[in-house]
């Protein structure tokens, strides 16, 4: 078997992509049936931290040990890599003692330099460019609520960062419909979009949410000043006009879900009556983040 990265959904085909989230419905179901299987056992799982995580962390964590694996965790300045040691030869290094790394790092640049290097998998936890375990999770809930994704409408409503990306070329790799609405120099990066429309992506783009929502089928949104992206924060006047509360949400099919990668700025990019209401599926979404990462890691190590 050839060596299974998870960088980016664009790097992974369709087919793959579709089978982890079987896989993952699948992992699910035997965890709450009580089924335990180890098909991990006696591997190692390094996880490189170079910005905070909660639930990448947590789930990756949790995830090896249900498969019967094991976990180091690492940050940055911690390791020689704080100090100047390169990529590369971290890379080389890990390599030796352990089965696969998941990093969370800054620029996409790193996480490369770590996939071209390392003989071993390597996952992307999120980097400054995308975040597709997030995405893993979303489309695996988004069908647990509503059925197949293919030829449905979702909204994006808020920055155009690193979730989106990863949002906009799920829209080509799952086949829906993606409604984008960014305030003016907020726009997403353009390799993302044309990649997305070069592979079938279906995409509307607009400055109104309002518009971006009418009849979706599910409304997304994300902080607007991502980790590390402090020094292109805006004014919170700038995103306010796209914050998801409940008269925007009205826009949306009466039944339209609600998600948020989270961690949330309650008040902002989202009011507590939508995130905590009806449409709202934060929870399960985080807690896919389990299941759909479990589904990546036995297709990385081939398990
Ligand atoms: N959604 C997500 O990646 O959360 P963490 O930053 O807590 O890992
Ligand atoms: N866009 C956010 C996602 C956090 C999970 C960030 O990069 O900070």
């Amino acid at each position: 078997m050839s060596l299974r990265h998870f960088t980016d959904l664009s790097a992974v085909s369709e087919g793959d992509l579709r089978f982890m989230l079987d896989d993952a419905v699948v992992r699910k179901a035997r965890l709450k049936s009580g089924e335990r299987t180890k098909p991990l056992e006696g591997k190692v799982l390094a996880m490189i931290f170079d910005k905070p995580s909660t639930r990448t962390r947590v789930s990756f964590d949790v995830g090896m040990r249900q498969l019967g694996g094991e976990t180091i965790m690492l940050t940055g300045t911690e390791m020689q890599l704080g100090r100047s040691e390169t990529i590369a030869d971290t890379a080389k290094v890990l390599s030796r003692y352990v089965d696969a790394i998941m990093i969370r790092t800054t620029s996409h640049e790193r996480l490369m330099e770590l996939t071209e290097n390392a003989t071993i998998p390597v996952i992307n936890g999120l980097t400054d460019d995308t975040h597709p375990c997030q995405l893993m999770a979303d489309i695996m809930t988004f069908e647990e609520h509503r059925g197949p994704v293919a030829g449905k409408t979702i909204a994006w409503t808020g920055d155009g960062n690193n979730v989106l990306h990863s949002l906009l070329e799920a829209s080509a790799r799952f086949r829906f419909n993606l409604n984008v609405a960014v305030p003016e120099g907020s726009e997403p990066a353009q390799k993302h979009v044309d990649w997305s429309k070069a592979h079938g992506g279906k995409l509307y783009f607009t400055r109104s949410p309002e518009e971006a929502v009418d009849q979706a089928d599910c409304v997304v949104t994300d902080c607007w000043v991502s980790m590390g992206q402090e020094h292109r924060a805006r004014g919170h006047n700038v995103f306010s006009p796209y914050q998801v509360n409940a008269k925007l949400m009205a826009h949306a099919k009466p039944d339209a879900l609600f998600m948020h990668c989270l961690p949330a700025h309650r008040g902002e990019e989202v009011t507590d009556e939508v995130i905590d209401g009806p449409h709202s599926v934060v929870f399960d979404e985080a807690e896919n983040r389990l299941h759909a990462q479990k589904a990546v890691l036995a297709w990385c190590l081939g398990a």
